[in-house]
């Protein structure tokens, strides 16, 4: 499945304030990032890493010097990171330098190896944990795509590598469109079959990843927090993404649902109109998680 750098953008500034509401699971990653840290640079792996939205999120408050390494099977997304990071890197006084390959902010620093790589591919994947560096295993907007047995592999990737793990932004199934519309719920179960689609990772666990990956970890020895992650959107303020979501729901709807594709698209015109007259509001849920030993 392939991802728009310009939805990854529009999404950035929501999935940010959906982060700070699941506080929670900050604190055992920072305990994590001052112990390993404290040693060396903190080495983190990015998986899905798109243009780098979770280094830009993460790497200010893990804080000292960290080496990243971000992994995406999409070249484009992976061409613009530089571009993205450099005008992050700018926006917040930091110098950048090598393509934003080097990052320095005064409070934290960092390194960073871009590595194109299929995570389908099991001995791509294996690879990525094959050097014995690894402190914190992270991505962010992925385990709702990945199925069950990439999931366990990742899991136990992880524990081997003793690394620490922060799984943010997973799809919980939550979502509300307010005011209520008659197809609401067609246009539901239509959309959460879309969700368990294989999206090339085995077949999608959508809504259920952040239960599994907690479940799966906590069986591997980890301590597990999570913390609900919403998106909290209005129809003024994030009028663009909510446009987006509810294009991009109805058409997985209608994928998924063919036959009634008619009533979704109609669903879709009510949605849009109520949108542009400024009236509604939506909610997604996510879920962040860390898990240390
Ligand atoms: C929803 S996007 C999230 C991107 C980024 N982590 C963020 O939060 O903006 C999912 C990312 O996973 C990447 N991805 C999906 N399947 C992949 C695969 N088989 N191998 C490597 N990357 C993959 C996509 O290219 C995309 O960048």
């Amino acid at each position: 499945m392939s991802f728009s750098a310009d939805w990854l953008a529009l999404r950035e500034p929501a999935d940010r304030a959906a982060r700070r509401r699941a506080a929670a699971t900050w604190a055992p990653l920072r305990a994590m990032a001052r112990s390993e840290g404290a040693a060396g640079p903190l080495r983190v792996l990015d998986l899905g890493a798109g243009t780098g939205s979770n280094l830009r999120a993460l790497a200010p408050w893990l804080g000292g010097a960290q080496r990243w390494r971000t992994v995406d099977h999409d070249a484009r997304l992976l061409a613009a990171q530089p571009a993205a990071l450099g005008r992050w890197a700018r926006s917040i006084g930091a110098r950048s330098a090598g393509e934003a390959s080097r990052i320095d902010a005064g409070g934290f620093s960092v390194e960073l190896e871009r590595i194109a790589a299929d995570l389908a591919d099991p001995v791509a994947f294996d690879a990525l944990f094959a050097r014995a560096d690894i402190d914190l295993v992270t991505a962010s907007a992925l385990l709702d795509l990945v199925g069950e047995d990439w999931l366990h592999r990742w899991v136990d990737r992880c524990g081997a590598a003793g690394a620490a793990v922060h799984a943010a932004l997973s799809v919980d199934g939550r979502w509300t469109v307010v005011p209520a519309d008659r197809g609401d719920a067609r246009l539901r179960r239509a959309f959460a079959r879309d969700q368990r689609r294989d999206k090339g990772l085995g077949r999608a666990l959508g809504e259920m990843a952040p239960r599994v990956a907690a479940r799966r970890l906590r069986a591997a020895g980890y301590r597990v927090v999570t913390a609900r992650s919403d998106w909290v959107m209005h129809a003024t303020a994030h009028r663009a993404l909510v446009h987006e979501l509810l294009s991009g729901m109805a058409a997985a709807a209608i994928a998924a649902d063919p036959a009634h594709r008619a009533l979704h698209a109609a669903w879709l015109r009510r949605r849009l109109a109520a949108l542009r007259r400024g009236r509604l509001r939506m909610r997604v849920g996510h879920v962040d998680l860390t898990a240390t030993r």
